[in-house]
C-alpha cells in the first residue's frame, strides 16, 4: 500500500512491560515507532521521586507519557513535568479496567464521567505545548451505545484533545479481570472506522488484537494509525517487520546487531546498580521463530537474576543462539 505520510504506528502503554529498558531495546528494532511509558499514576507524580518515575533514556525518543488520574490540578502538574522530561505527548488512561484503578477513579471507569475527563484535558491542555491525548475503550458495563461513545468524543474533543487512542473493544468493569478485559468483550473495529468517518478531523489510532502487516494495512485503510500491544512484548521483532514495511527496509539491524547495541547499554545500567534481570526480561522474546529461540528464553531465564549476573550472560545465551543456527 502506498501512503501520503508515514503512518502512526506506536507500542502500546503495558503495566510492568513497557519501562525504560523495554524501550530502550525496541527503539534499536524500530527507530520510527511511538512509544509510551507504562500508565504512572499524578498522585505518584505529584508526592513521589519524580525523577524514577519520569527520567529516560533521550535514546528511546520519541516517548508518550501515560498518566493515571482524576484530579484536573494533579494531571497538569504531572503532564507539565513530563513535557519537562522531555515527553512529546501527554496520553491519558481512560481504558484501564483493573478494580484498584478503578478504585482510584481513573482508568476506564471515566468513560463514566465525561465532563470530568473533559476538565482533565483541558487543565492539561492549559499548561503543556505537546499533544494531550486519550486512550479510552469504545464503551464500559451497560453504557456502550454510540451515542454516548460520541458524547465523550465530542466533550474531550471541545477540550482540546485532538488524537484518541481506541481501544476496539468495551469493558465490564465487574466480573472481568484486567486481562479478561483484554480478550472477552469483542473486538468492534468497525465502531472505530465509523468514529473516524464522523470525526474526521481527529486523529484516530486503533488498537486491539493487531498482529500482522496485513492487520496493519487493513486498519490503515480506514484510520490514522495503530497501536499495538502483546504481539510486539513477545515478540518484539515483529517491529523490525514493522519498520521496514512502512519507514526504512534499508535500515534494519538484525536481531545480533540489536543485541551487540543492547550490551554497552545493559553494562552501564549494571554500573548503576540495575539488576541484569531487569534488562533482560524484556528480550526473552527476541529469537522468537528462529532456531535457539528456547535455549536464548532458557538460559537468560536460569541466569540473568542470579546475584552479580552481568553482560556476559547475554553473550552467552548469544552463543547458544549463533550454535544452534549453524
Ligand atoms: C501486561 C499489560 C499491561 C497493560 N498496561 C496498560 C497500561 O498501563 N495502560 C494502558 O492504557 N493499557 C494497558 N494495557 C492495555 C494495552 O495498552 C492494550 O490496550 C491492550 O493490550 C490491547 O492491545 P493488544 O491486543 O495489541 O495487546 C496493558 C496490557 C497488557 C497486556
Amino acid at each position: 500500500m502506498l501512503y501520503h505520510s508515514k503512518p502512526i504506528i506506536s507500542v502500546a502503554p503495558m503495566m510492568n512491560c513497557t519501562d525504560r529498558h523495554d524501550r530502550y531495546f525496541l527503539r534499536l528494532i524500530a527507530p520510527n515507532v511511538q512509544l509510551y511509558t507504562e500508565m504512572i499514576t499524578a498522585q505518584a507524580i505529584v508526592h513521589g521521586d519524580t525523577k524514577y518515575l519520569l527520567d529516560f533514556d533521550p535514546k528511546e525518543k520519541y516517548v508518550a507519557l501515560q498518566l493515571g488520574g482524576s484530579d484536573p490540578k494533579q494531571l497538569a502538574y504531572a503532564a507539565k513535568l513530563g513535557e519537562e522530561f522531555g515527553y512529546n505527548e501527554i496520553n491519558l488512561n481512560v481504558g484501564c479496567p483493573s478494580p484498584r484503578v478503578s478504585a482510584g477513579r481513573f482508568g476506564a471507569c471515566l468513560m463514566l464521567e465525561p465532563e470530568l475527563v473533559a476538565d482533565c484535558i483541558n487543565s492539561m491542555h492549559a499548561k503543556v505545548s505537546v499533544p494531550v491525548t486519550v486512550k479510552c475503550r469504545i464503551g464500559v458495563d451497560e453504557q456502550d451505545s454510540q451515542e454516548s461513545l460520541y458524547q465523550f468524543i465530542h466533550l474531550i474533543a471541545d477540550a482540546g484533545c485532538n488524537t484518541v487512542i481506541v481501544h476496539a473493544r468495551k469493558a465490564w468493569l465487574a466480573g472481568l479481570s484486567p486481562k479478561q478485559n483484554r480478550d472477552i468483550p469483542p473486538l468492534r473495529y468497525e465502531v472505530v472506522y465509523q468514529l473516524k468517518k464522523d470525526f474526521s478531523a481527529l486523529t484516530i489510532i486503533i488498537n486491539g488484537g493487531i498482529k500482522t502487516i496485513t492487520n496493519i494495512d487493513t486498519h490503515l485503510s480506514h484510520i490514522d494509525g495503530v497501536m499495538i500491544g502483546r504481539a510486539v512484548y513477545s515478540n518484539p521483532y515483529f517491529l523490525a517487520e514493522i519498520q521496514a514495511y512502512y519507514f526504512s527496509p534499508d535500515k534494519i539491524l538484525s536481531r545480533f546487531e540489536v543485541i551487540k547495541k543492547l550490551l554497552p547499554y545493559a553494562r552501564e545500567q549494571l554500573a548503576k546498580g540495575v539488576r541484569l534481570h531487569t534488562v533482560t526480561r524484556h528480550i526473552l522474546g527476541l529469537f522468537q521463530g528462529q532456531r535457539g529461540a528456547a535455549a536464548w528464553r532458557r538460559y537468560l531465564s536460569q541466569h540473568a537474576h542470579r546475584l552479580g549476573a552481568d553482560e556476559s550472560v547475554i553473550e552467552q545465551a548469544l552463543l547458544l543462539v549463533k550454535e544452534a543456527s549453524l
